[in-house]
């Protein structure tokens, strides 16, 4: 049966890199077999200007009925106005929720062609390889009771709720001990145990579903400190495994070390491993338009994609393959160029273009 693939690409860079990507999916589907079936659908600011409603129930229905989703970002300035309850970020985060995708996998692998475009030390980023594991689907992102209320005095107090359930702390924990136990067999959680109780619990739950794995060590970081400690020495780190919010921060500082946000994909799992797939950074409307964004973060969650939800290894391979062939041969998009021999600066589609020239080989 062919896998159906909804195709979202949002707002800002987003249509750009999502069509670079798609034409890496049809190269699959033209030379190399992959039976797949690519739909489109609106979410984010596109969809707002298109219907209202940041996340239609088109967009809803079809991505149910998909066996993976393509994202490429949301959000811009057009919309930073509008209530917040309407906002495009509410499409992303609505269909996360509703799709019940709260395992998000982050990883952050520099490539040794791009260690010298970091903004670390080569020796401290070289070789680097960790695996972010971040709550998506609770937290003080969806915790109530929030809002903005005004007090007696007349002055306003915004308010949001840090909350987790047991339940919730121990699916993810379980992710994030299953991804060590194919990788160094280290896990490290993020927390603030020390301050907030949410995360106290969510402390002893992961000593809890540490027992069910003898052969993963598991260790216990205040947050604060592993922002510290992914600067100073990245690679102590195997999997991590932290919070909705502290996931979102730490996967931004993280990516830096790989060189750029431009190169960091990631998968967002619900328990049966559907999932859906989108680089881990934002629609970056200052760029959009000038064909100069970098697809590959875009590109390497197809590669994902094919991997986790649609059981493609070898087909996720080749697009890894061809990530790297291109490096090597020296394209760079701004984001990731520094000058040297036989670098090329491209734009979105040329990046796009050598990645399916490599692919076709
Ligand atoms: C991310 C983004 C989103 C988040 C925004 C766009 C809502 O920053 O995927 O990391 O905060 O989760
Ligand atoms: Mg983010």
């Amino acid at each position: 049966m062919s896998n159906k693939v909804l195709v979202l690409p949002g707002d800002g860079i987003g249509p750009e890199i999502v069509a670079e990507a798609v034409k890496v999916l049809d190269v699959l589907a033209t030379e190399f077999d992959l039976d797949i079936n690519l739909d489109n659908g609106l979410i984010g600011g596109a969809a707002i200007d298109a219907t209202g409603n940041p996340l239609p129930d088109e967009t809803l229905k079809n991505a149910r009925y998909a066996d993976a989703i393509l994202l490429g970002a949301v959000g811009g300035p057009k919309w930073e106005s509008l209530d917040i309850a309407i906002r495009p970020e509410k499409g992303l985060l609505k269909i996360r929720s509703e799709l019940d995708l709260f395992a998000n996998l982050r990883p952050a692998l520099t490539a040794p062609q791009l260690v010298e475009a970091s903004a670390l030390r080569s020796e401290v980023v070289s070789g680097l390889d960790i695996m972010i594991v971040r709550e998506l689907t609770g937290g003080i992102y969806f915790g109530q009771p929030r809002g903005i209320r005004e007090l007696e005095n007349g002055e306003k107090q915004g308010f949001n709720t840090l909350i987790y359930s047991e339940s919730e702390i121990r699916r993810i924990g379980h992710v994030a001990f299953e991804a060590a136990m194919k990788r160094d067999r280290r896990v490290c959680s993020i927390d603030k145990a020390n301050v907030l109780e949410a995360t106290e619990l969510w402390r002893d739950v992961m000593d809890e579903v540490a027992k069910d794995y003898p052969d993963v060590e598991l260790s216990h970081m205040y947050v604060d400190n592993a922002a510290m400690q992914l600067v100073r020495t990245p690679k102590q780190f195997d999997v991590m495994v932290t919070t909705n919010m502290f996931g979102d921060i730490l996967s931004d500082l993280a990516s830096m070390l790989t060189g750029s946000i431009g190169m960091l994909p990631s998968a967002s799992l619900d328990k049966e491993g559907k999932g859906m797939y989108e680089p881990i950074h934002g629609s970056a409307p200052d760029i959009a338009g000038q064909n100069i964004a970098n697809p590959l973060a875009t590109i390497l969650s197809v590669a994902m994609m094919l991997r986790y939800s649609l059981g493609e290894e070898k087909q996720a391979e080749r697009v890894e393959q061809a990530v790297d062939a291109v490096l090597t041969a020296g394209y760079r998009t701004p984001d990731i160029y520094s000058e040297g021999e036989g670098m090329r600066k491209v734009g979105t589609i040329e990046m796009g273009d050598a990645v399916v020239a490599a692919l076709k080989g």
